[in-house]
């Protein structure tokens, strides 16, 4: 088991990419501190399947947008399992809207839940690391869209470009502790997020058509990245992004 004695917490840890993450982790022998904001039955259901395979899961209701509930969080895992070793900022939302459309309070609530939620996630995250004294290591969920525009998809760009250089920055500033920061940049991926898109039968046929390896990835390939970048096995590896996208960045019609 690759995570073995290692506790984890996973924000929006139960749907889409981040609830495949809960399972991966634990599978891998994690503890794992499941962060959700709305169906708590989900995050039930997701500890009982841990529970009955032998593993070990704890909930919390956690707003990632407030600093005081990131903090609670963190406590949640020191509290439940001793101490954390990894944090997965992982919970995101996006609007699809233009820069001609998006309004402020849409802008404000983007950025509050992907990136705001990720630096205050962090500094929580690495004044517990410090107080513990041997390192961490923390993962930020963005996107190919944190370097590659998504028109018609700004806000969410634009939390995903500030999630970049938070990674490049704070590693820096951190990597003296011992404390990695690494960003996993998924392409398309069959999760709620994307739900619109695989209703519309044309828009999948492009979306496709456009991805290298030919189709969207199952959450589960996102959450495979996760586990090897916290397993020890990837010990070098900071201040920098992966890229999880099928090839879709690379894509060209060759015309
Ligand atoms: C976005 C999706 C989009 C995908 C590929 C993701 O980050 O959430 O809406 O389909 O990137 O462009």
């Amino acid at each position: 088991m690759l995570l073995k004695e290692k506790t984890i917490v996973v924000t929006g840890g139960n749907s889409g990419i981040g609830e495949a993450i809960v399972l991966a982790a634990a599978a891998e022998g994690a503890n794992v501190v499941i962060d959700y904001v709305a169906h708590p039955e989900e995050t039930a259901s997701l500890i009982e399947r841990i529970e009955s395979a032998g593993g070990h899961a704890v909930g919390i209701q956690a707003d990632v947008s407030k600093s005081d509930d990131l903090h609670a969080m963190v406590q949640k895992a020191v509290d439940t399992f001793g101490r954390l070793d990894v944090l997965v900022n992982n919970a995101g939302i996006e609007t699809r809207h233009s820069l001609l459309e998006t309004g402020e309070e849409e802008f404000e609530k983007v950025m509050a839940v992907n990136m705001k939620s990720a630096f205050f996630g962090s500094q929580a995250a690495a004044k517990q690391f410090i107080a513990q004294g041997d390192g961490g290591l923390i993962l930020n969920i963005s996107s190919v869209h944190e370097d590659w525009p998504m028109p018609g998809n700004i806000a969410y760009c634009v939390s995903k470009g500030g999630m970049r250089m938070l990674t490049r920055t704070a590693g820096v500033e951190l990597g003296g502790h011992g404390i990695r920061m690494v960003n996993i940049a998924p392409g398309a991926v069959s999760t709620p997020i994307n739900a619109s898109t695989e209703a519309d039968p044309e828009k999948m046929k492009a979306l496709n058509a456009s991805i290298p390896l030919g189709r969207m990835a199952e959450a589960d390939e996102i959450a495979d990245v996760v586990v090897f970048l916290a397993s020890g096995k990837a010990a070098y590896m900071t201040s920098t992004t992966v890229v999880v996208d099928g090839g879709i960045m690379q894509g060209s019609v060759g015309l």
